[in-house]
């Protein structure tokens, strides 16, 4: 798929999600051999240490990082936002299951031009999602926008690992397994073979931090994971 096509398509993303829900959280879990769940730790290990943390969870799409964000010390709610329908009936239906409706909850809601006031959440987050945005600066922007002073937002994303034999490895895993697999139980025709696209063509580690300090955040930093397949970017508002 050419560039453009690809961010074309990226404006109508959340239809895909949309066609592939029922099978995201097992091939979420299968493709990535659980890694996930230890990469969604780090981002609660990074909270601010305070009480009662309001939190906007951006294309929270089955709610596992809205889930793992609402059962964290210090937090007092996580409305978790997306833009698919059918990811966050799911989503709800875990936090019903969890028995954690008092604290989080989901509605539709766009990532990009986020329909929040601004300053109105001590943290923003948002995991595998923002390179499925039509625009990330616009995104990054609203981010800043909507936390407090003293907020922080954290954005955990798919990298490319430096190491040249891990990327190779990498690579073949990434443009052929995942996409055979992924498309298989899925049963969707290109919805995986699209996902691993955006990730090829994303910016990543310092490139991504300098849109986040052009939106405004400060003291922005970031842990790679896993050899660096993942990256967790975070940002302060002063
Ligand atoms: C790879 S999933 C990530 C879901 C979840 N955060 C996780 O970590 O499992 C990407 C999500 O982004 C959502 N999405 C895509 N474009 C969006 C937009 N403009 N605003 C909000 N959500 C969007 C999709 O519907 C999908 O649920």
């Amino acid at each position: 798929m050419s560039k453009n096509n690809l961010e074309t398509r990226k404006t109508e993303s959340y239809k895909i999600f949309d066609k592939i829900a029922g099978t995201y959280d097992l091939l979420n879990h299968i493709l990535s051999f659980g890694i996930d769940i230890y990469w969604r730790k780090v981002v609660i290990k990074n909270l601010p240490k305070r009480k009662d943390l309001e939190i906007l969870d951006l294309a929270c799409g089955t709610g596992d990082l809205t889930i793992a964000l609402a059962k964290a010390d210090g937090v007092k709610s996580v409305l978790g936002i997306d833009l698919s329908k059918g990811m966050i009936d799911l989503g709800d239906v875990k936090i019903n299951q969890r028995k954690l409706s008092d604290k989080a909850s989901m509605e539709i809601g766009d990532g990009v031009n986020i329909p929040k006031p601004d300053n109105s959440y001590d943290v923003t987050t948002v995991s595998f999602g923002i390179r499925n945005f039509p625009d990330t600066q616009e995104s990054l922007n609203n981010m800043y926008r909507v936390i407090k002073s003293g907020g922080r937002s954290m954005i955990l994303e798919f990298s490319i690992p430096k190491n040249p034999f891990f990327k190779m490895i990498y690579f073949f895993y990434f443009r052929y397994l995942l996409p055979f697999v992924g498309n298989l139980i899925s049963k969707h025709k290109d919805a995986y073979s699209y996902l691993n696209q955006t990730v090829e063509d994303y910016p990543y580690g310092e490139e991504f931090a300098e849109m986040m300090r052009k939106s405004g955040f400060k003291n922005v930093h970031f842990i790679e994971l896993t050899f660096g397949i993942a990256t967790l970017y975070i940002g302060d508002k002063e």
